[in-house]
């Protein structure tokens, strides 16, 4: 396995650059699915769960070819012939259930295992197949997986409402009412970039939509979607992770520059809380400077669904609070314990304690290098931001949860001035 390992203190300086966006590339390589000849995505980061994806869907007979160089992927569906998504390769990533929709889009049927839990808890697929139900399927469980038929071979479209929002959900129920014979409404959908960017490749391929961008997402469905040449948007969350990083690690009054990415997918209260903590931020055309203040205001934040503050920035935030002159709190309303990070947090010396759904934290303790452990994506990389203000050398384990959504981390923080390795281990080896 391997582990990074950061000797803190260092000072960023100098420019990242933006990779495109995962959880926008995904459901862009399941919608090349309703169409057969060949799909070509530019702009998709060479991740692991881009891999991932590009398995599942070669199960299906579909070609996939990941030029992970020229971040493009060529996808052509015109030898299609298996409605179906094993449990070996769903369980590696949830988002593989994407392939309920497209394939009942595609084909009016489908096997798809059942993603299960994941690393911070439960994460429901139920409004997926309320939707799915909703435009005609019908749905059975057999051995953890999901079975899905629509009469006659193709769905009939419907309405459904999703509460909470769901960007899942929406994508999902869209991919699979595309190709339906009538018309569906998608009440209280999802507007991330993530979505709207997903149905402007749609749009492009054929698809009828109305409502793109707002809590009712209309489609009426067509018979038959074309190929398209698409490009990827870039990745909101990486970007927020850098402006985080500057911030925390940039020398205060000195600009970094964070280029290729879409400040305006961020949403505006990611923006505003950032601004508030006095750090600086200026924008002209893609690149984005961050000027680090001499010293970060606590900013208690509330994470919500678009244009809320993204809870895929919340761990992040939390290793910026715990620099800040104050103490602030945390509360995540979309995965109310989405909290693995704070005990390993705290391994290293931040004073941060759970309450609930809510994170209360002690700003302006130093922090302590140590061996911490990956649990999940999000969780990894604000592991790896603590070990990049900590006294001494920390070693973020499981790296594989933060190499599934950040493209070559390592490089770019060090050829941004941060001490950081990729080192192989043993994780069984009893100590020296
Ligand atoms: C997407 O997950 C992202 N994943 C997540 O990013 C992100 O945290 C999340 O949206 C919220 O922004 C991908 O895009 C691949 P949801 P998704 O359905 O679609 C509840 C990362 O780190 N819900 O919008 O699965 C759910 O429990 C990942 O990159 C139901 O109740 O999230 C949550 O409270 C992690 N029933 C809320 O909706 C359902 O059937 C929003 O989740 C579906 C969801």
């Amino acid at each position: 396995m391997d582990k990074l390992v950061i000797r803190g203190g260092k000072t960023l300086s100098g420019s990242l650059r933006v990779s495109g966006s995962k959880n926008t590339a995904l459901p862009l390589m399941a919608a090349a699915l309703l169409t057969d000849g060949p799909v070509t995505l530019s702009n998709v980061p060479d991740l692991r769960d881009i891999n991932t994806f590009g398995r599942v869907i070669a199960v299906t007979g579909t070609s996939v070819d990941i030029d992970a160089q020229n971040h493009r992927v060529t996808i052509d569906a015109s030898a299609f012939e298996k409605a179906e998504a094993p449990y070996e390769l769903v369980k590696r990533m949830r988002a593989s259930f994407y392939m309920l929709g497209a394939l009942l889009g595609r084909v009016g049927k489908a096997r798809v295992s059942l993603p299960g839990g994941c690393a911070w808890g439960p994460r429901p697929v139920d409004l997926h197949i309320k939707g799915m139900e909703a435009l005609g399927a019908q749905i059975d469980l057999d051995q953890g997986y999901v079975v899905a038929k629509a009469e006659g071979g193709r769905l009939r479209g419907g309405r459904v409402v999703l509460e909470p929002s769901s960007v899942g959900a929406t994508i999902n129920i869209a991919l699979a009412a595309a190709l339906a014979s009538g018309e569906s409404v998608i009440e209280n959908a999802a507007i991330e970039p993530d979505v709207v960017v997903f149905c402007e490749m749609l749009q492009q391929m054929g698809a009828v939509l109305d409502g793109v961008g707002t809590r009712t997402l209309g489609i009426q469905g067509v018979d038959s979607l074309s190929p398209v040449d698409f490009t990827n948007c870039p990745d909101r969350i990486e970007l927020g992770t850098f402006m985080i990083a500057a911030a925390l690690s940039g020398a205060p009054g000195k600009p970094v520059s964070i280029t290729h990415g879409n400040p305006d997918h961020l949403g505006a209260a990611f923006m505003e809380a950032f601004t508030r903590t006095g750090a600086q931020v200026d924008i002209t055309d893609d690149i984005l400077t961050v000027t680090p203040p001499a010293e970060l205001r606590p900013v208690s934040i509330k994470t919500d669904i678009y244009p809320g503050f993204p809870t895929d920035l919340q761990a992040q935030w939390t290793v910026l609070l715990s620099r800040a002159s104050g103490n602030s709190k945390v509360h995540e309303s979309v995965y109310p314990d989405r909290f693995k990070h704070i005990p390993e947090l705290q391994r290293m010396g931040v004073n941060a304690i759970i309450v609930g759904d809510e994170v209360v934290i002690e700003g302006g303790k130093s922090i302590q290098g140590t061996n911490v452990m990956s649990t999940d994506l999000r969780a990894s990389v604000s592991l790896v931001l603590a070990g990049m203000i900590a006294d001494g050398e920390t070693h973020v384990l499981r790296v594989y949860h933060l190499d599934r959504g950040y493209e070559h981390i390592e490089k770019k923080l060090s050829a941004a001035g941060i001490d950081v390795t990729r080192v192989r281990y043993d994780e069984w080896a009893d100590p020296a």
